[in-house]
């Protein structure tokens, strides 16, 4: 029931989920769900997001600020990523829109594709199995499909957060040396869950690594942070796996070094432009390529969408959830949102 001057807030979900954490809020507000896994076009979008008090969106909605002017109602975007890069957040500062995202959940998911990439491009896998599909495969012979090894090796982690971590926990199974890079040093007890790992310059990491794997988070410090000089500093016969975000990497550098044979291969699960990919990388051998799939496990997929449920429920029952990207909005979150709470939680 409705108490007097407060409604339920009305909520956009964009996309179907796996698992049944969108099912816990059709009591508590009004629900316009997008019935499928394909995303809703743009127009899609804008149209039923005008309608809207809060969305549960996923990374292939673009929230740009032109969206966001269209819709004065919109109060909380609640992305189910840990990327927010398909927001912009500055905007949704402006507008007072909330924003919250996905993190912790999906750290091992993502690492396990992380170092399963690396083990392809390494040991051809991928390849491998294309080269029997197409027939090719007539006798066993000494120089089929050879790759190098992984154990022992020097893995370079660019970025060295929750993702870059669980990725060394995995490179220690295989007595690799791990480096590492990222903005901040890491904290004593962040030290304590790797053996070893060493601080370095991100040109001492690529010019000292077999393996170079990407962690870190898109935006404007780190848009095209690997870029031809950098790829000009790399081992040539080193493998280069990103599982973060496409533009990290300056993608006709990477296909000009590739070209060069600057670098043995990559392995790449993210893109510049999702989901076009540029044709040189469909056909080179070296190359192992993901659409996206990071986080793509039954399990995680479902407590991501959990997250984001659970950051909806909490703003709008008037607490602060505990993931928002853009905390400064809080206040005016919370009044613009006064006649339009769930309240019976
Ligand atoms: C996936 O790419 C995410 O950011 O969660």
């Amino acid at each position: 029931m409705e108490s007097l001057g407060v409604s339920k807030p009305r909520i956009l979900v964009t996309s179907k989920h796996p698992g049944d954490a969108i099912d816990a809020l059709s009591n508590q507000v009004a629900l316009d769900v997008h019935c499928s896994f394909e995303p809703m076009n743009h127009h899609e979008l804008c149209e039923h997001l005008k309608e809207c008090d809060g969305v549960i969106c996923v990374l292939a909605d673009h929230i740009t600020e032109y969206v966001m002017s269209l819709c004065p109602r919109l109060k909380m975007i609640a992305n189910v990523a840990v990327g927010y890069d398909n927001i912009d957040i500055e905007a949704a500062t402006k507008y007072g829109i909330l924003v919250t995202n996905t993190p912790g959940v999906l750290d091992e998911t993502t690492a396990d594709l992380a170092f399963g990439l690396l083990l392809a491009c390494a040991r051809r896998i991928a390849e491998g199995d294309r080269f029997i599909r197409q027939d090719k495969w007539n006798s066993w012979r000494c120089d089929l499909m050879l790759g190098v090894d992984v154990f022992g090796k020097t893995l370079g982690i660019v970025g060295y957060g929750r993702i870059g971590q669980a990725m060394a926990r995995r490179a220690q199974g295989f007595a690799m040396q791990v480096l590492y890079c990222r903005s901040q040093p890491p904290s004593s007890s962040e030290l304590e869950t790797t053996s070893h790992p060493r601080h370095v310059s991100l040109d001492e990491l690529l010019e000292s690594s077999d393996f170079i794997s990407i962690h870190c988070p898109l935006n404007k410090h780190t848009h095209h942070l690997i870029g031809k000089r950098e790829l000009s500093l790399v081992k040539p016969e080193s493998i280069l796996i990103n599982t973060s975000r496409g533009a990290v990497v300056d993608e006709t550098a990477l296909v000009e070094a590739l070209k060069k044979g600057r670098l043995r291969g990559v392995a790449l699960d993210v893109f510049e432009q999702e989901p076009c990919v540029p044709v040189e990388l469909k056909t080179m051998d070296g190359v192992v390529l993901t659409p996206h799939i990071g986080s793509a496990s039954v399990e995680t997929r479902s407590a991501m969408a959990r997250l984001a449920v659970d950051a909806l429920m909490c703003a709008f029952a008037g607490q602060m959830p505990p993931h928002v990207v853009n905390q400064e909005t809080w206040r005016s979150f919370a009044e613009r949102s006064r006649g339009c709470l769930i309240t019976n939680q």
